[in-house]
């Protein structure tokens, strides 16, 4: 019997995570370990929450004692932890908040386990301790494309993407080099983790993912953020001049790619987690546009007059890029999906969920937490 906590599951990604191992792992137990905040919703869970194999508990990943706690009584066997604080702008403006969660957070959940598990007779034998990190932390390459970057409508990592866009991408070797606060903290965060395995021999794994997309994500970050309001023609802030790179990969097929890695990767290894699938935040915003225009109804590329160019993100970096090919190689995993079909489900799904969009731009969602958790 395995128990893990899953930390950060009430969020986008970690939501996705949750469901995966709930349903395919009816022998597992699974602990949802989150703190909700402004971006944990239980609303992403609703189809789980009531699966015998599933427990939620809220807990601030910081609050060591509570989580050492849960390790004793739950007799927890690994850790996949996704809780973070996980946008950009945030950290931009609240450095302070970005360094607890990510950095005293992560050092705390690994403290819980170390002390835990080294308690054990057994001690670190089948465990696993897997910290979800992000792109971010190697910094930004250059636009290396002579004739700049096109979409490749492509998911497939092959030899003719590095034909096509030269070899200037992030290998799992690649030096950190973060430069906001956000990828600051991932990448302290990333060397704690590190640290606990090369000094007290915890079997701890990392993986670095490129820009997810896809249902449930908190309408704070692009493409939700856009699709609400391309909807209710509100203007589209497009940061600069919308020429910056990011590589999006669904996010069902990094939730896919955690299961794999979890259960077969190599304890003490990165791996590099991306779609080779990148395009200027200008082209994408486009697409999203064309596609909001369709299923609505109205004629495609309508809503174009929305875009208004706004003053760059401070630091903002050029272009991310993941060379996935290690993942691939060693695990055989690859992405699932092409980027029209990602792309049009996900515009689908928003459009099919505005009660849920609603439920959060209302901020109706938090009101429900206080009212649940004021006597815990
Ligand atoms: P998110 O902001 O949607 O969700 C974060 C979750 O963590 C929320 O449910 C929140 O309530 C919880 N949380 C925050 N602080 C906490 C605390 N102190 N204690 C307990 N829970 C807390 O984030 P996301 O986009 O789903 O990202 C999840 C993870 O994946 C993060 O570690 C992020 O760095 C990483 N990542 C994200 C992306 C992306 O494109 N979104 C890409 C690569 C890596
Ligand atoms: O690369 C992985 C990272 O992707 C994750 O680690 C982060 O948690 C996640 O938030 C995401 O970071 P980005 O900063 O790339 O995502 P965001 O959706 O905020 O922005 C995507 C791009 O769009 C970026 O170049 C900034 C730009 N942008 C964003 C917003 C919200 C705009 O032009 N206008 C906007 O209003």
């Amino acid at each position: 019997m395995k128990t893990i906590i899953i930390t950060g599951g009430a969020g986008f990604i970690g939501s996705h995570v949750v469901r995966l191992f709930v349903n395919k792992y009816p022998d597992y137990r699974i602990i949802n370990v989150d703190k909700l905040t402004y971006a944990g919703n239980l609303a992403n869970l609703k189809d789980v929450e009531d699966k015998p194999n599933y427990r939620f508990v809220r807990a601030d990943i910081c609050d060591f004692d509570t989580i050492y706690q849960l390790m004793q009584q739950e007799h927890v066997t690994g850790i996949i932890h996704l809780a973070a604080e996980s946008h950009v702008d945030r950290s931009i403006k609240d450095p302070f908040t970005f360094a607890r969660t990510n950095v005293m957070g992560t050092l705390s959940l690994l403290q819980a386990a170390k002390l835990y598990w080294e308690s054990l007779p057994e001690k670190y034998d089948d465990k696993r301790f897997y910290h979800i990190s992000t792109d971010e932390v190697y910094g930004a390459l250059e636009m290396t494309h002579p004739e700049g970057i096109v979409p490749p409508f492509t998911t497939k990592a092959s030899s003719s993407h590095h034909e096509a866009y030269g070899e200037d991408f992030f290998l799992e070797t690649t030096k950190y080099n973060p430069h906001s606060p956000y990828s600051a903290s991932k990448a302290s965060s990333d060397h704690f983790v590190r640290a606990f395995h090369d000094t007290y021999g915890m079997p701890t794994i990392v993986t670095n993912c490129s820009n997810n997309y896809g249902p449930y994500q908190f309408p704070e970050k692009l493409i939700p953020l856009f699709i609400n309001n391309i909807r209710h023609r509100k203007p589209l802030p497009v940061y600069g001049k919308g020429e910056n790179v990011r590589d999006w990969l669904f996010v069902e097929d990094h939730a896919r790619a955690i299961d794999l890695i979890y259960h077969r990767g190599t304890v003490a290894e990165t791996y590099n987690i991306g779609g080779f699938n990148e395009w200027k935040n200008i082209d994408i915003i486009k697409v999203v546009i064309n596609t909001v225009d369709r299923l609505l109804g109205r004629e495609e590329g309508e809503d174009m007059d929305l875009i208004t160019y706004v003053t760059d993100r401070a630091g903002h970096d050029m272009r991310y890029a993941i060379d996935s090919r290690k993942l691939q190689a060693e695990l055989g995993w690859e992405p699932s999906l092409q980027f029209e079909e990602g792309i049009e489900k996900t515009v689908r799904w928003y459009l099919e969920h505005q009660d849920w969009m609603d439920n959060i731009t209302s901020g109706d969602y938090e009101k429900y937490y206080d009212d649940m958790y004021k006597n815990r």
